[in-house]
């Protein structure tokens, strides 16, 4: 193996990028009270116990601020810096009509607000349940959870309150092997026992493995399709019988919607629960450190157990009310209704053709760029995303060695059953200059030597961090730095 790219193409984007690094000798950009700050007197009806004399404020003309802003944006990288192709993690752009709508004075009720002064507001999210539940082939969707995790929690909730009201004690909850870790963590949470269902040698649900791993424990199969490697579960209509016959429910990790957008619906392959990723498959933030949603759907049969407040039609309007068995308040109100007008807004915008467009390009994508890359790639052809294997390289490696060439690498290591993964999902987004892009910093670094992969990033305004030590003993705030 050569340490040094053979692509031309690669090279004249590697003379071309370097993140911006700003620095103030040896410190990054420095913290707005560094640049300049004043003390200011603190006059409060608080008690002295919990209150401060002075307070130290930074003091900064405009500019100063906005460049600030500015220089931290430009020492990052994010889905405005080029594509981000995270497998299952699905960083995708959205567009920004989304925002502005989002942006309006108008939008921000209060949730408190009596339900005959918000019409509107309801009105959306009304047409909003609607438009999901015709997407899922659902009888009724809530939109109180915030994110897809605690979509799963919720769908797991409902599934145990169904079973209960029921009189009917069941404890396990079945998840294969490949699935995200929230399934795991969700029925962990809710207080079940998890059993793991090992993968087929073709990367999909092996029929004989399920036979022995359900029985009358089973409350619940997670299942996502297609699955994390971007695998259609042909089987799902036998699974779907296998799981209902033992009394089970069959949950749906909503997480790769987008490669069945228009095309195919969950409640029509058997599930009776789902969650829907918004930021995945319609257009919002992604959840993960801000306000997202994960809106759960049900068939008719669980919609009794649905979070309260829960959202219909009444004399000519709409109202919030608590559906009959209902298993509580998942989030505060009805949901995080900014965030939820944007996927509402996308739906609309789209339309149920644009919709199909969406994931005939979510498909499309991710089979060419599987088709353009030097890396193995096994199993295919795919759905929404697809898993290469980094071979002898270190797939982390790998991923840091991508950042110097501009484009954000892959999710990695995940699923194992891939070694040395590389799970990459390019998205509907995406054109083919940039697929092509993305394709060229995969093959750069698949012919470096391991020498440069260890070093990298060097183009990057961090170099490599102590990912352990972050994640485990994390210096979050500026005191701790000033104490150091
Ligand atoms: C397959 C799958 N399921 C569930 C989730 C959890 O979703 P969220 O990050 O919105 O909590 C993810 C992550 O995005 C995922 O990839």
């Amino acid at each position: 193996m050569s340490d040094e790219a053979d692509s031309d193409g690669i090279e004249g984007r590697m003379d071309g990028y370097d993140q911006a690094r700003w620095t103030d000798g040896e410190r990054y950009e420095p913290l707005l009270s560094e640049k300049n700050s004043r003390e200011v007197e603190v006059d409060t009806p608080l008690p002295d116990d919990l209150t401060r004399d002075s307070l130290e404020l930074p003091d900064l003309s405009e500019p100063e601020l906005a460049r600030h802003y500015t220089r931290l944006s430009q020492m990052n990288y994010g889905i405005e810096s080029g594509p981000f192709p995270l497998g299952s993690c699905t960083m995708k752009y959205n567009p920004k009509f989304t925002e502005d709508l989002a942006a309006l004075p108008d939008g921000a009720v209060h949730p408190d607000r009596d339900g005959e002064t918000i019409q509107g507001t309801l009105g959306v999210y009304a047409q909003l349940q609607d438009h999901l539940a015709r997407i899922g082939g659902m009888d009724s969707v809530t939109l109180q959870p915030p994110a897809g995790a605690a979509g799963e929690l919720a769908g797991v909730l409902i599934a145990q309150a169904y079973h209960e009201h029921n009189g009917d004690e069941r404890t396990e909850i079945v998840i294969p092997d490949s699935a995200h870790g929230t399934n795991f963590a969700s029925a962990a949470m809710a207080g079940f026992d998890v059993v793991q269902l090992p993968s087929g040698e073709d990367g999909r649900v092996d029929l004989d493995a399920l036979e022995a791993a359900i029985g009358e424990e089973t409350a619940l199969l997670m299942l996502t399709n297609p699955n994390t490697l971007g695998l259609f579960e042909r089987d799902i209509v036998e699974i779907a019988e296998m799981v209902h016959d033992v009394g089970g429910l069959l949950y749906y990790d909503g997480a790769n919607l987008n490669a069945l957008l228009g095309r195919a619906r969950p409640g029509d392959m058997g599930f009776d629960i789902m969650h829907y990723n918004v930021h995945k498959t319609f257009a919002t933030p992604h959840g993960g450190g801000g306000p997202g949603a994960g809106p759960v759907g049900v068939n008719e049969e669980l919609t009794p157990f649905l979070p309260t407040p829960h959202v219909r039609e009444s004399d000519g309007g709409y109202e919030r009310y608590e559906p009959e068995h209902s298993i509580g308040k998942v989030h505060g109100f009805c949901g995080n209704w900014l965030v939820l007008l944007k996927a509402a807004a996308y739906i609309a915008r789209l339309g149920d053709e644009g919709l199909v467009d969406a994931s005939a390009k979510a498909v499309l994508n991710a089979n060419y760029l599987a088709e353009q890359i030097e890396y193995e790639v096994p199993f295919g052809p795919f759905h929404h995303e697809f898993v290469a294997s980094a071979g002898d390289q270190d797939a982390a490696d790998v991923a840091k060695r991508m950042l110097d060439y501009g484009v954000h690498p892959p999710t990695t290591k995940w699923p194992e059953i891939v070694g040395e993964a590389l799970m990459t999902e390019p998205t509907e987004v995406e054109n083919r200059r940039t697929l092509d892009q993305l394709a060229d910093a995969f093959n750069a670094v698949a012919s470096e030597g391991a020498e440069t992969l260890a070093s990298a990033p060097q183009r990057t305004a961090s170099r490599r961090i102590d990912q352990v030590s972050a994640a485990r003993n994390p210096r979050l705030s500026w005191q701790a730095l000033e104490d150091e």
